[in-house]
């Protein structure tokens, strides 16, 4: 989990000492490609052949592609290493590109990056991304990530402000991902309680954390009732940043279960170990608030966090159980497996209750998700303004992100015989829009409010691609992270 050192370079390619320099090349069409925008001179230390080089050894300019070619004393540096960026090469193409770059590296002491002129901030962000390892677990590490990039770029004022912000962009991501790697018997509501307060103090932010008996007393019926099966009893975290001149208020609420086995309505066996990522969305925002202050943004944004255990057990809440929420709705439990809207209905009242100007909660809330939408791309619902605006901004920032609507007749069917609301519909129809509709009766009117749904794109099950890691996969910090500096500009 050592991260690599990343720095900018005004020595020119031919002359860096390094192991490795990574260029990039760009698909035409016809099947051929070129040499991305920056690569002349590596070309030239080849006598201009490197095109043949690269397309004799399979080279195509696809996108993930990695085709490795030796210099023999052309370079200083002792490979090339040239990455596809696809057709259309944009930031995150060049993010995509770093990252498989980045990976290919392992064990290797010092790379040169030239994609930084393609894009810098892109460049250094997927280098960072892509080198991420988690083997907090493992008893031999293996091959240690590249230990320092050297970035093509004048170290001029606004491109140390690009790596500086970049940097705490990536690190931001890392630090949700180790949160959901780790494992669930280490990772539980006491203990990501207790890392998150560390978190936020080195960062210099305001605490809270309440403990199962403040959560009783506070009247918290929902996290009560969802953590109650656990041995292991539920928390509520609240983080705080005032930034410097703080013009807007922004509260984050992130879907904390630490394990989701269903409870008695309990899951299949298969694949349940995928559950222990049930807690993305309490780790995307954490990691949000701690990286604010870290960026100084001029905001006040506040996370609120409810974790619990969903356990089957002699404690356990019941299909049938009316539980009385903070705030003083009553929902009956139909199902003990739709337990994540359950504690974020408690968080958002929560939240609201400190009045802020927006109000983003995101959660691994729905298989419906990725039913609809796939693995890689978030659903966005909310108020339709700013739902739209996070949703460009996701896209903008490669966390592929979808404008989701909240049909009115899925509200009907959350109807109760029993309390004010169920927490399921009594069909599979629209899923993760019954979800919203379900937490939109806990949002005050007239807060700009965005819901996204991350059941996918938070974890990855099957092999890396791009930057993205195996397991936690950090989505959507940086679409957060985003819509911060946003609203820092344009309020
Ligand atoms: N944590 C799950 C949703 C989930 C499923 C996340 C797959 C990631 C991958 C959530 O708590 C859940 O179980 N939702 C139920 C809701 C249903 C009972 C209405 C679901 O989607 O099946
Ligand atoms: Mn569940
Ligand atoms: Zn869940």
């Amino acid at each position: 989990m050592t991260a690599p050192k990343l720095a900018l370079s005004d020595i020119a390619v031919t002359e860096a000492t390094a192991d490795v320099v990574v260029i990039g090349t760009v698909q035409r069409t016809g099947g051929t490609f070129s040499l991305a925008p920056g690569s002349e001179t590596v070309d030239a230390a080849f006598d201009g052949q490197l095109v043949e080089i690269l397309s004799t050894l399979g080279a195509t300019g696809k996108a993930d592609e990695v085709v490795k070619v030796p210099t023999l004393g052309k370079l200083k540096a002792g490979l090339v290493v040239a990455v596809g960026l696809g057709k259309d090469p944009g930031p995150e193409q060049v993010r995509r590109a770093s990252g498989a770059a980045a990976r290919t590296l392992t064990g290797v002491k010092r790379a040169y990056n030239h994609l930084s002129a393609v894009d810098l901030h892109a460049a250094i962000e997927g280098t960072a991304l892509g080198a991420y390892a988690f083997t907090q677990y493992k008893s031999e590490n293996g091959d240690s990530p590249v230990a320092r990039v050297d970035f093509a770029a004048e170290s001029s004022k606004e491109n140390k402000a690009t790596l500086k912000a970049a940097t705490a962009i990536a690190e931001a991501v890392a630090t949700a991902r180790d949160l959901i790697n780790t494992p669930p018997n280490d990772l539980y509501p006491a203990s990501f309680a207790d890392r998150a307060a560390a978190l936020g103090k080195a960062a210099g932010l305001e605490v809270e954390i309440l403990d199962e008996k403040a959560l009783r007393k506070g009247g918290f019926g929902g996290i009560l009732g969802v953590g109650g099966g656990s041995s292991r009893l539920p928390r509520l975290v609240r983080m705080t940043y005032k930034g410097p001149k703080a013009t807007k208020k922004i509260a984050l609420v992130g879907k904390g279960i630490t394990f989701d086995t269903g409870g008695i309505s309990l899951k299949p066996a298969a694949n349940m170990d995928e559950m222990t990522s049930d807690m993305s969305g309490a780790a995307a925002v954490v990691a949000a608030v701690v990286l604010a202050a870290k960026l100084k943004f001029p905001l006040e944004v506040i996370a609120t966090v409810p974790l619990a255990e969903n356990m089957p057990s002699g404690s356990s809440y019941r299909p049938g159980d009316v539980l009385p929420m903070y705030g003083g709705k009553t929902v009956e439990v139909l199902n003990t497996d739709a337990e994540g809207r359950l504690v974020l209905a408690d968080a958002m009242v929560r939240a609201a209750e400190d009045a802020p100007d927006y109000l983003i909660d995101t959660a691994t809330l729905t298989g419906a998700q990725l039913v609809a939408l796939g693995r890689r791309t978030a659903g966005v619902m909310g108020t339709d303004e700013f739902r739209d605006r996070v949703t460009r901004i996701g896209q903008a920032v490669g966390e592929n992100a979808w404008a989701m609507p909240l049909p009115d007749e899925l509200r009907s069917d959350l109807d109760s015989r029993l309390a004010d609301l169920s927490n399921v519909t009594g069909h599979r129809w629209g899923g993760m829009l019954a979800a919203a509709q379900f937490l939109k009766e806990f949002v005050p009117d007239n807060l700009p409010w965005a819901h996204i749904d991350i059941a996918g794109p938070s974890f990855n099950n099957a092999g890396p691609w791009g930057y993205t890691p195996h397991g936690g996969t950090g989505v959507p910090v940086r679409t957060i992270a985003a819509v911060l500096a946003d609203i820092a500009e344009n309020g």
